[in-house]
């Protein structure tokens, strides 16, 4: 039984321990903040919760990285979230310091455990995840592309008035304006979503889907929680039930769609030691040509962390 870390007991944080919690495939979930007492009350009342909706799932609470000592798993959520008016770009000076003291600290006490990261500038912080760690990129990797399928999926299932459960889709790129959910590969329990949704219509949808994060900035004068938190929780189930599931994910781009070297988003399948293999979709050339771009400015991000 796997021993799971949640560094940072803010609201995904807090959120992610929540619905690992429920899911009852874990012993134990260390909630780890410097902000010691917010991390211990808030896994005291998700354990005070395990009777009502019946866990056994352990939850710690600590401001000590001695207590997440032989994590299998971590999940990094720590950093300033979004106020409004800022993008994720935003955030780098601040959360790229925090991540790698954060992936450090981890790493005196765990000796080569999974890493998801969460934290913004989502692809970036990856990076620089994987950078601080030495592991293998087949062990660290970024949650977006869950979020974001899922955005996407639920605006579908507003539109068509059918259950979000019916809405297959993949979406690639980084996390950010420039992330490209595909149309070409977007199902509605098996029918092609263009049979379904006219052009201009499945156009706004794509255009909300890439402000996604934005929309939820504003409404909440800061970033949201909950959908983040269980994409998370959903990325440790596949990986601790060797699901092999098939999500997109923030991984190491190795010659995979003729990128190199860079964090960006893409479908992987994840199960028992994380990445088991990079899928390569047949692009079209404007596809790849909105993969290239959105690649491009994840770079941008990466150059100003190599140069920090
Ligand atoms: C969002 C943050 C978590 O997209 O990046 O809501």
């Amino acid at each position: 039984m796997s021993k799971v870390t949640v560094v940072g007991a803010g609201n995904v944080g807090a959120t992610v321990a929540n619905v690992l919690a429920h899911k009852d495939i874990v012993k134990e979930i260390v909630l780890l903040d410097i902000v010691g007492d917010l991390a211990r009350g808030k896994a005291l009342d998700s354990w005070q919760q395990a009777p009502i909706d019946y866990y056994s799932t352990k939850l710690v609470g600590t401001s000590d990285y001695k207590d997440t000592a032989d994590s299998d798993i971590v999940v990094i959520t720590a950093g300033i979230p979004r106020k409004p008016g800022m993008s994720r770009d935003d955030l780098i000076s601040t959360n790229a310091n925090i991540v790698v003291s954060v992936v450090k600290s981890i790493l005196e006490h765990s000796k080569d455990p999974i890493i998801i990261v969460v934290s913004n500038p989502l692809d970036v912080m990856t990076y620089a995840a994987y950078k601080a760690s030495g592991l293998p990129a087949s062990k660290v990797m970024g949650m977006a592309g869950i979020l974001d399928t899922a955005r996407y999926r639920a605006f579908l299932a507003t539109e068509l008035n059918v259950s979000p459960k019916d809405i297959q889709a993949v979406l690639m790129g980084g996390h950010g304006d420039t992330m490209v959910p595909l149309p070409r590969y977007t199902t509605v329990a098996g029918i092609p979503v263009t049979e379904l949704v006219d052009a201009a219509k499945l156009d706004a949808i794509v255009e909300r889907t890439k402000s996604g994060g934005g929309e939820l900035v504003k409404l909440m004068g800061t970033s949201a929680w909950y959908a983040p938190g269980a994409a998370a929780a959903q990325m440790v189930e596949a990986i601790v039930k060797d699901e092999n599931r098939i999500f997109p994910v923030c991984t190491l781009m190795e010659g995979h769609y003729g990128l190199n070297g860079i964090f960006v988003g893409a479908p992987v399948t994840l199960g028992t030691g994380g990445i088991k293999k990079v899928i390569e979709l047949k692009l079209n050339a404007d596809e790849l040509a909105l993969l290239n771009d959105s690649a491009s400015a994840v770079k941008e991000v990466m150059d100003v962390f190599d140069n920090m």
